[in-house]
C-alpha cells in the first residue's frame, strides 16, 4: 500500500518537473526575441525564476526523494534497469542545474546561445523521458 501511494506522488511529480523542463527552453528562445532592456525581457526574466522557483526545483526535489524512497522499498538499487534509470535521471537533473545558471546569465544580459542551439536542446527531456520509461516499466535488463 505505502509502495502504491509512494509511486502516485512520484509519477504526480516527475510530470510536474517535466512540464518545467519543457517550458523553459522555450521561454528562454522567446525571451531571446525580445529587445535587450525591454519591459518584454523584464517580464521573461520574472517568468523564468518564477518557473524555476515554483515548479522546477521543488517538483525535482520531491521527485527524488519520492523515487529513491520506491527504491529503497522494492530493493532496486541492486538491478541494472535502475542503474541505467538512475544514469538518466542525473542526466536530466544536470539538466536542470544548468538551465538555472542559463536563466541567471540571461537575466544578466548574457545570451550564450542561439535559438537554434536552444531549440535543439529541448529535444534533452523528450528523449530521456522515452528512454525512462522504457527502462521503468519495460526494464530490458
Ligand atoms: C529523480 C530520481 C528518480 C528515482 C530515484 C526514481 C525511482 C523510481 C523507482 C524505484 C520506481 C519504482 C519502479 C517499480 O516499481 O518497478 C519508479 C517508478 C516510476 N518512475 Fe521514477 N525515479 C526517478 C525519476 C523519474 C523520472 C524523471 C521519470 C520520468 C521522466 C520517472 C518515471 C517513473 C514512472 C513512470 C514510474 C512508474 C512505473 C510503473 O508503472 O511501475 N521517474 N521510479
Amino acid at each position: 500500500m505505502t509502495y502504491l501511494w509512494l509511486k502516485a506522488g512520484h509519477v504526480t511529480f516527475v510530470i510536474f518537473w517535466m512540464a518545467g523542463l519543457f517550458m523553459l527552453p522555450r521561454f528562454f528562445v522567446y525571451h531571446q526575441e525580445a529587445e535587450p532592456g525591454s519591459a518584454e525581457e523584464a517580464r521573461w526574466i520574472d517568468r523564468e525564476r518564477r518557473l524555476l522557483r515554483i515548479i522546477l526545483w521543488p517538483a525535482m526535489g520531491v521527485t527524488w526523494a519520492l523515487g529513491l524512497a520506491l527504491a529503497f522499498s522494492i530493493g532496486a538499487f541492486t538491478q541494472p534497469w535502475f542503474h541505467a534509470k538512475l544514469g538518466l535521471v542525473l542526466i536530466l537533473s544536470a539538466y536542470n542545474v544548468w538551465m538555472a545558471g542559463y536563466a541567471a546569465d540571461l537575466a544578466q544580459g548574457r545570451r550564450r546561445l542561439e535559438g537554434k542551439r536552444l531549440r535543439i536542446l529541448n529535444e534533452v527531456p523528450g528523449i530521456a523521458t522515452v528512454l525512462i520509461a522504457i527502462m521503468v516499466i519495460v526494464k530490458p535488463f
